[in-house]
């Protein structure tokens, strides 16, 4: 380990008792300095099997050159896929963990899951030998019939719902193939109930959704991201949607009689992990019970185990929960797999024939997605997501230190964490890959940090250590 680079791994564990209280996050995401300081004694501990890791500043990893594997493989088959994504020029592989290796055998530390997904990590051999075993048995067999599966796990999601201090009202679910088609799901259920309503009907089909959210890319969920980037091409929007400020209590008065429905992300995850404030979404949860509108929370990014709760709105005042809740993601560790949580208010709109899916709620990613939710709600795991967030809190604190003025903020908690940079992340996202630690980027200049939920002290402290080695190579 370079010297620098093991001064910033001891000074973490130091400052992991200044960080839990210097970073932003709402105060409900914070742990007691108690705890910062146990886990800074945990951290120590972590720092001695991470020297086993140890990264020089040097690069370790190569994107592909011309005449590689990885480059014959990429000239034969693109062609063939439309291009929506710019990425490098990696063929990805396999992974165990939270490692993954690509076509030429380089190694990575994965610290974007997926983007939020893989939140038991690669290569998890139980999920896989349910999978194996219900892909044997039945795959699909469309919504016309009850299966083994659907069912299960919609009880397991309200009942481990209801276990939290987060969506009392939890009572029925929508099992979807995706975010975007959970979020279409909850914006239709939103759309009939004000119709339905007393004092609602034709009028009240207003939805109200914030700058800087991201909600997905069906007609429906993107008319609710109001980001031009995504918007634009594809404009005109579905009528009706409104755009308020994140944060700011004065601008809800955009909500009226005739919104139906607000749907804000608890933390904006693409948006450069940034959190709502428990007074604006105290205030939100107010203003929508005097119109009568229904409060969706997209926790499709913020959800499972993300935060370091079941569902990153327990954090909140117990009177600020949602009318929906929408999930994905993590929900199936890979496997396509979305719901809609809705209390008995909303279900007692919806009537057969109202919405349905042709994939969605099969057995196969509802048995896989059952034993997810079983494995995140888990109070100790959780627990333990909150105590890593400690280890990221304090090494993340440290980088902002040691390279000011380039890291001008870090904000997160649990395993969702955003450095805010003052100028573009390409370059620290690419510094890092050549070192071997994938990352993402979001938001306004933000590299973002969502690794697998499993991932170990010592795999936390070896990213630091990357990440800092990136920054030094600037
Ligand atoms: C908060 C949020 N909502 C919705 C979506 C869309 O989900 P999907 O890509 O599964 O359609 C995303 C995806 O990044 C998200 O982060």
């Amino acid at each position: 380990m370079s010297s620098a680079l093991s001064t910033a791994s001891r000074n973490i564990a130091r400052g992991a008792h200044r960080a839990a209280r210097s970073s932003t996050s709402h105060p409900g995401y914070r742990i007691s300095p108690t705890s910062a300081a146990l886990h800074a004694r945990n951290y120590a501990s972590a720092t001695a099997d991470a020297a086993e890791a140890v990264h020089q500043n040097v690069i370790t990893n190569r994107d592909p050159s011309e005449n590689s594997k990885s480059a014959a493989f990429v000239r034969e088959y693109e062609p063939y896929c439309l291009t929506t994504y710019a990425r490098p020029g990696l063929v990805l592989s396999s992974g165990k963990g939270c490692y993954i290796w690509d076509i030429e055998g380089q190694k990575y530390l994965d610290f974007t899951a997926g983007i939020a997904v893989n939140a038991l990590g690669h290569g998890n051999e139980e999920l896989s030998t349910i999978l194996y075993e219900q892909s044997l048995k039945m795959i699909h067999t469309s919504n016309l019939y009850y299966n083994e599966w659907t069912g299960p796990l919609c009880k397991l999601l309200v009942e481990r719902t209801l276990a939290t201090k987060g969506m009392q009202s939890a009572s029925r679910v929508f099992v979807s193939n995706s975010g975007s088609e959970a979020n279409e799901a909850a914006l239709k259920f939103a759309r009939k109930y004000g119709k339905l309503t007393p004092g609602g009907g034709e009028h009240k089909y207003e939805v109200v959704s914030f700058y800087n959210s991201f909600h997905g890319r069906t007609m429906g969920s993107l008319s609710a991201t109001p980001n031009q980037k995504y918007q634009k091409p594809f404009a005109p929007m579905v009528p009706g949607f409104k755009y308020a400020k994140y944060n700011d209590i004065d601008g809800l008065d955009i909500i009226t009689k005739d919104t139906c429905a607000v749907i804000i992300e608890p933390i904006q995850g693409e948006g450069g992990v940034y959190f709502a404030t428990p007074e604006f979404i105290t205030a939100l949860r107010k203003k929508c019970d005097e119109v009568d509108a229904v409060l969706i929370f997209d926790e499709i990014q913020s959800g499972l185990g993300r935060s370091g709760y079941l569902w990153a709105h327990e954090a909140f005042p117990a009177e600020a929960q949602p009318d929906i809740l929408t999930t994905a993601k993590a929900l199936g560790n890979g496997i396509p797999i979305g719901a809609a949580m809705v209390s008995e208010r909303i279900a007692q709109a919806i009537k057969i024939g109202d919405h349905g899916t042709t994939f969605g709620g099969n057995p196969l990613a509802t048995r896989v997605a059952h034993y997810v939710v079983d494995k995140l709600s888990n109070p100790e795991f959780l627990d333990e997501v909150k105590h890593k967030a400690e280890l990221f809190r304090s090494g993340l604190e440290q980088l902002k230190e040691k390279y000011s003025p380039v890291i001008t903020e870090i904000r997160g908690t649990g395993l969702i964490w955003g450095v805010q940079l003052n100028r573009e992340p390409n370059a620290i996202v690419d510094a890092a890959r050549l070192r071997g630690l994938l990352v993402i980027t979001a938001g306004n200049n933000t590299v973002r940090i969502v690794p697998p939920l499993i991932v170990k002290e010592a795999e936390i402290l070896e990213g630091i250590e990357i990440l800092d080695a990136a920054f030094a190579s600037l």
